[in-house]
């Protein structure tokens, strides 16, 4: 376990999460940073071993993404996921933020709606509205313990014109992992009304245990007909400032469509150090992955038992999947700028603000707990601190 324990300094390397503290929660004070989606662990040697030769080699001239990636890809997906994928059905991007926005331009048009389920992901709102799209927001149902669709108000929203539905599976900042039945019938209601499913399955490689990750497309060839894919090594791995993501479908018609788009912007290629980090990711990973899993379960457990110790007036919503942890604050009966402004200057600690992520966020928090258990644990001291000062 020693290797997740490492306290490595990410300063002075560009680090959003670290060095964009002041300016996002418009503070002077050292905080904490527990908010944006990366990990403060090195990849699995065989990443860096890979991205060290390329570097030895020392000629960096144009690249192309080889078949040796796709398959590398197609690998993963099948042991990983069961899902057979063949290498024709793969397209590439630098993100699945720019995969979003390229496929919203490639299968609708101006003033189209689509379809969201917040609080989610706050680019998904972004990206429809900076496109002159709109968003039609059918909100997740919070019961005690999980989040569940309203399908009845899904199939409402879909009767609404919705052109695109997008998906977010595993559900960021939810932490469901959609069960098949509740997959299959979001996707047999997208079939019938003719819905495009974009699959947003960045999270997918960080399930706990017990649940299990079911791509949507592989339900059955039709599913699979009305499905575009979004995978990454980016968060599976830590590598988001490499940039590259896969984009899968078995439709051919929309992925000529996507490709018209990358015509249109000269857009054919990777990184090269992306495209390496990629193959070697997928490939070599897996152990590697395996020991992050077992680690973050262990920080999760870590925040749930010192919660109903130390602060019973926050609850965590109980994670079936990733690294970040969708806290519950209601209790507290603050509004959330008093919640961040204790989080910020009482704990100088930071947490994205649950009304980023749209309904139903108010009165929550985002914790990102991949990190070494000990600044779990000072995060953790920080916000009991920051709460203590507001009974005062
Ligand atoms: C659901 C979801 N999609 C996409 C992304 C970002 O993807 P990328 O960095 O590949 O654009 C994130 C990052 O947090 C995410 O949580």
């Amino acid at each position: 376990m020693d290797f997740f324990e490492q306290n490595i300094d990410r300063r002075n390397t560009a680090s959003v999460k670290w060095e964009r503290t002041k300016e996002v929660f418009k503070t002077e004070q050292d905080v904490l940073p527990m908010w944006v989606a990366d990990m403060d662990f090195r990849p699995p040697e065989a990443v860096t071993t890979a991205l060290q030769e390329r570097v030895e080699h020392g000629i960096f001239g144009y690249t192309f993404i080889g078949d040796n990636v796709s398959k590398a890809i197609c690998s993963w997906m099948r042991k990983r996921h069961g899902w057979t994928v063949e290498k024709e059905w793969i397209q590439y991007s630098p993100g699945v933020v720019p995969s979003i926005g390229k496929i919203i331009q490639a299968l609708t048009d101006p003033g189209d709606k689509i379809l969201v389920q917040s609080p989610v992901y706050p680019p998904f709102f972004s990206m429809i509205k900076s496109n002159d799209r709109v968003v039609e927001n059918c909100p997740l149902v919070k019961s005690d313990h999980q989040y569940d669709i309203d399908f009845n108000a899904f199939e409402q929203s879909l009767k609404n014109g919705v052109k695109l539905f997008l998906l977010c599976h595993p559900h960021n900042p939810t932490g469901r992992v959609w069960k098949e039945d509740e997959l299959r019938k979001m996707a047999e209601l997208c079939v019938a009304h003719d819905v495009v499913i974009v699959s947003d399955e960045i999270h997918s490689d960080l399930i706990l245990k017990p649940h299990k990750h079911i791509p949507i497309a592989s339900l059955s060839d039709e599913i699979g007909e009305q499905t575009i894919t979004l995978v990454a090594p980016s968060k599976t791995f830590n590598l988001a400032g490499l940039q590259s993501s896969a984009i899968i479908s078995s439709n051919n018609s929309f992925r000529k469509k996507i490709t018209s788009i990358d015509q249109q912007q000269g857009a054919f290629t990777l990184n090269a150090f992306g495209i390496i980090a990629m193959e070697a990711a997928y490939l070599h990973g897996e152990e590697w992955l395996e020991e992050l899993l077992t680690y973050l379960e262990g920080n999760i457990a870590t925040v749930k038992n010192y919660l109903v110790e130390h602060i019973p007036s926050l609850s965590l919503v109980e994670p079936e999947a990733t690294y970040l942890l969708w806290i519950d604050c209601r209790k507290l009966g603050l509004s959330d700028a008093k919640i961040n402004h204790l989080f910020v200057e009482e704990g100088k600690v930071g947490f994205n603000p649950g009304p980023s992520f749209g309904k139903g966020g108010e009165g929550f928090v985002r914790m990102n707990v991949a990190c070494p258990r000990a600044t779990v644990e000072e995060g953790l001291k920080r916000m009991k601190k920051a709460l203590k000062s507001s009974n005062e």
